[in-house]
């Protein structure tokens, strides 16, 4: 699967190592930032929320400090659904219940190997529809 990812200095290394870890998994586009110099989130967070709305990739990260900066931005987009996991369980919750299509997460507040099963559960888990659907649908305004 071809997905895009992206972080600001404070998600960078995380970045790096996640792409090593999924390297047979995943196909990945990095949106930057490419050093530990200081940046702005909103720079990465927009151009890659505005590719994952046109459908050119199904799905993207966002890494930051908190994760919350980033998700403020991509949730800005029409038809992004930006989810901050901080645990595995709320990954597949957020697949499961909002059909999330970017996954945000926190680089200074988990571990490596959380962020990892954070992954696994993301990638792993489908929207389960139904009432969830329904919910999804009212997201838009
Ligand atoms: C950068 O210092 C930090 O503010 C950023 O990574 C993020 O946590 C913002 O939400």
């Amino acid at each position: 699967m071809r997905i895009i990812i992206a972080s600001d200095h404070a998600g960078y290394e995380l970045k790096e190592n996640l792409k090593k870890a999924f390297a047979d998994r995943f196909d990945f586009e990095d949106g930057g930032t490419f050093s530990e110099d200081s940046v702005d989130y909103p720079d990465f967070a927009h151009p890659l929320s505005e590719r994952v709305a046109a459908n050119e990739f199904p799905y993207g990260i966002l890494i930051c400090g908190t994760g919350n900066g980033m998700a403020m931005c991509a949730n800005k987009h029409r038809d992004i659904r930006a989810g901050l996991c901080w645990h595995p369980d709320i990954a597949k919750l957020v697949r499961q219940h909002n059909n999330a299509n970017i996954l945000v997460m926190p680089a200074r507040f988990i571990s490596e190997q959380t962020a990892v099963e954070i992954m696994e559960a993301f990638f792993c888990t489908d929207f389960e529809g139904g009432r969830h659907q329904r919910r999804i649908d009212k997201i838009n305004i």
